[in-house]
């Protein structure tokens, strides 16, 4: 069976198909990592031809698909559209003639997570999942604890949890694949990791676009929920961890759930001077005008208090993050695309330099854009007339430059991959992602305790100014 499959995608007409899902396969398709024999069964409720199905994907793909005119074709043969209620159990039968008997299903579940115990339930009546079938979840597991343990339930009945996988695609970067092996394959790191060598860990999650045609979904879910429960979660787990004992699934989720136990609960006591909430209001990005979260186009209601922006100061307790802050900070409509974890180490005990050098080293890790790691070291400035003043300046690990290829290849196709070929080491355990549900849910209730409410900040700027004060109330400043 080694990687041929029926890959079948439920809402293979929605947003994430069109951006991210088909565009990995295809990509995957035309550097011949796909099977021969593999097919792509797309599924959705609207009634088309897969004809029309194709030709729409063709323009969604673009440039990406034209400059590969066989590729696609080739692709397309492998392609077969279906149409389908994914609520009417008897419509599962037609999907049955579409599968070959004795091929690994895997079922991609692109749609809310409402559906996710529903579809399990309907494949599982048409005898459609088996001991080889394997059911891929797209974040968010639920909207809280409780709905992440009923979805757990539902489809843990079904499925084996080793042939499920949860999705969170941060874990498909390249960057942060790359993070487990600069922490655990150089010596030196390691040993510089903890509370002795670190003064504070930034993780930064900005994003330029608003709500982009999701705003009813959004505002039900807000940026708590669909930013920081999982991908923040997922990479201060990784950036805190232990050493996991070997690169398997079990290994790293159980360093990881160890982290999510010691991530101290924000309460109604200490959120004020922990976590932020924002919402954009008008701004500007690159000379243009751009509409506040209230006035987006999809925009249903008169006013909203969900939030676009959290910052959030976290700490972990345990022996190695012991006085350690973390701030994690994730935002829309912020002035740059930017992913990047920056680790700022302590100053030296002792400056023999001038009393203004004392300049503290800083590793940059860039999930994107420009895809790399800057270790900020301290050094001579070249000058006769200063004889010993000292500058910053970076020893940089360029993935893209020196890997020699001409892109680096999205998250989705590594993870596409994982699944295909039976690795789940970059797929979230069912623990993870309920003690990630408890510490938000406990955040929530702390925020509606106290009646937060969400502060406005200009589109294409950093946030509220409230978000600068969390971390400079400690003598310290976002990484710009
Ligand atoms: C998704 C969120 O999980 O991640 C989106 O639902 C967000 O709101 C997206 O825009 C960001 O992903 P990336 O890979 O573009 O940083």
């Amino acid at each position: 069976m080694d990687g041929e499959c029926d890959l079948v995608v439920f809402g293979a007409a929605g947003d994430l198909s069109g951006r991210k899902l088909f565009p990995a396969l295809f990509q995957l398709h035309c550097a011949g990592l796909l099977a021969p024999q593999s097919r792509i069964v797309a599924l959705a409720r609207r009634p088309q031809t897969q004809e029309t199905f194709a030709n729409d994907l063709l323009e969604r793909l673009g440039g990406l698909a034209e400059s590969a005119d066989e590729q696609w074709s080739s692709f397309t043969e492998r392609l077969h559209y279906c149409c389908l209620d994914f609520n009417d159990g008897k419509q599962y039968a037609l999907l049955r003639t579409l599968l070959k008997p004795g091929r690994r299903a895997i079922y991609y579940l692109a749609t809310p997570p409402s559906l996710f115990g529903a579809i399990c339930e309907k494949l599982s009546a048409q005898q459609l999942i088996d001991e080889y079938s394997r059911v891929v979840l797209e974040k968010p597991i639920g909207q809280d604890l409780a709905s992440c343990r009923a979805v757990n339930e539902t489809v843990g009945r079904l499925v084996a949890e080793e042939n499920i996988y949860r999705i969170d695609h941060y874990l498909g970067k390249e960057t942060v694949q790359n993070l487990l092996v600069l922490r655990f394959a150089n010596r030196f790191i390691n040993t510089q990791w903890d509370q002795s060598c670190i003064d504070h860990i930034q993780i930064t999650v900005a994003e330029t676009v608003g709500i982009e045609g999701r705003w009813s979904y959004y505002n039900e879910v807000g940026q708590l929920r669909d930013m920081v429960q999982n991908h923040l979660v997922q990479l201060l787990c990784l950036v805190a961890m232990e050493p996991p004992n070997a690169m398997t699934a079990e290994s790293i989720r159980d360093e990881k759930v160890k982290i999510l136990r010691a991530l101290r609960r924000i309460d109604a006591a200490s959120v004020s001077a922990h976590a932020v909430r924002g919402q954009y209001a008008q701004g500007w990005y690159r000379g243009s005008a751009v509409p506040g979260y209230l006035e987006e186009e999809d925009c249903t209601v008169g006013d909203s208090d969900t939030e676009t922006f959290v910052a959030i100061k976290a700490h972990i307790d345990n022996w190695r993050w012991a006085g350690v802050p973390f701030y994690l900070r994730t935002g829309k409509r912020l002035p740059e695309k930017l992913t990047e974890i920056v680790i700022t180490y302590k100053s030296l005990p002792h400056n023999i330099f001038s009393a203004g050098d004392n300049i503290p080293n800083r590793l940059v890790i860039r999930l994107q854009p420009n895809e790399g790691i800057a270790m900020q070291m301290v050094s001579k400035l070249h000058s006769l007339k200063n004889k010993m003043a000292l500058v910053r300046q970076n020893l940089n690990l360029d993935f893209l430059g020196s890997s020699g290829m001409s892109r680096i290849p999205d998250a989705y196709e590594r993870l596409f991959l994982d699944v295909i070929n039976g690795d789940p080491s970059l797929f979230v355990g069912r623990e993870e992602v309920e003690e990630a549900w408890q510490w938000c849910d406990a955040l929530i209730a702390a925020w509606d305790a106290q009646a937060m409410p969400v502060s406005p900040y200009h589109a294409g700027s950093w946030g509220p100014a409230k978000a600068e004060l969390l971390i400079e109330r400690d003598g310290r400043s976002w990484h710009e």
